[in-house]
């Protein structure tokens, strides 16, 4: 077990945030099925019968994107099954991601049984949500990564700090402005839902992309910051590194 979900993650859900940003080109137009506790029991246990609604909706995703589909549950990607079945792809990132593209049901129910994060979401969301918040698969267009992401984290006092996400990429000597300016976008939409947040965004040339969202509090990994760091930060203050 790596880590179990805390209401704040619940908090950052896709299918919380998504919806109000569905009007703007900035990310994956999601595609949500909110999972009823049999259903996730069903999924746990391989029981097919009882899963023949969230079947028939994910033939019909696939069918609309037959290139496949990124997989997730709201509260996160199985991006951990490499560990399982494939450790020769220890240090190919695009690799580890690409067993997260599914073309069928079959595709789902693996990535359920191999990856702990799934695992771990599903049975952390059984033993303390039932009836409180309803865990999704979320599926995406498949869309592998063309640029370089970064990890920004905002603060709705206009404060702003980043670094790339993942540590093979060559932090650049500077920011791109677009990208300060894509982030505050994205939080004036959420300001309702969110006081602070970490916006994961990629970065290729004058395209920019928003991956997800999660929240600025442990649990999410500050990367090449400390929270105690980020936290210190006088409100206005646009860093990187
Ligand atoms: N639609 C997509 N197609 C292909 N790859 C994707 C897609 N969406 C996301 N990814 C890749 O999968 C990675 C993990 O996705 P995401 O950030 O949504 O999952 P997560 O498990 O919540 O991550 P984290 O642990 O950082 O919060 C992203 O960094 C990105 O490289
Ligand atoms: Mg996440």
């Amino acid at each position: 077990m790596d880590y179990a979900p805390t209401d704040d993650d619940y908090r950052f859900n896709v299918d919380i945030w998504a919806p109000f940003l569905a009007d703007l080109d900035v990310c994956s137009r999601y595609s949500i099925y909110p999972l009823s506790n049999q259903e996730i029991v069903a999924i746990q246990n391989g029981m097919m019968p009882l899963l023949r609604r969230l079947q028939a909706w994910v033939i019909q995703c696939i069918n609309a994107n037959p290139e496949g589909m990124f997989f997730r549950l709201g509260t996160r990607s199985p991006k951990d099954v490499w560990k399982q079945c494939a450790t020769h792809l220890e240090d190919n990132i695009d690799a580890q991601i690409a067993l997260c593209r599914i073309t069928s049901m079959a595709d789902i129910l693996r990535l359920c049984k191999y990856s702990e994060r799934m695992i771990d979401d599903m049975r952390y969301h059984l033993e303390k949500y039932q009836g409180t918040q309803s865990l999704c698969i979320v599926l995406a267009p498949w869309r592998p990564r063309r640029g370089i992401e970064w990890r920004c984290f905002y603060r709705q006092d206009g404060t702003f700090a980043a670094c790339s996400y993942w540590c093979d990429d060559a932090t650049t000597a500077t920011i791109p402005t677009s990208l300060v300016s894509f982030v505050k976008k994205v939080a004036g939409r959420l300001s309702a839902l969110y006081d602070r947040m970490v916006v994961d965004v990629e970065v290729d040339g004058d395209n920019l992309w928003l991956i997800e969202l999660n929240p600025w509090s442990e649990g999410t990994d500050p990367i090449l910051w400390t929270w105690h760091e980020l936290d210190a930060l006088p409100s206005g203050t646009v860093a990187w590194r």
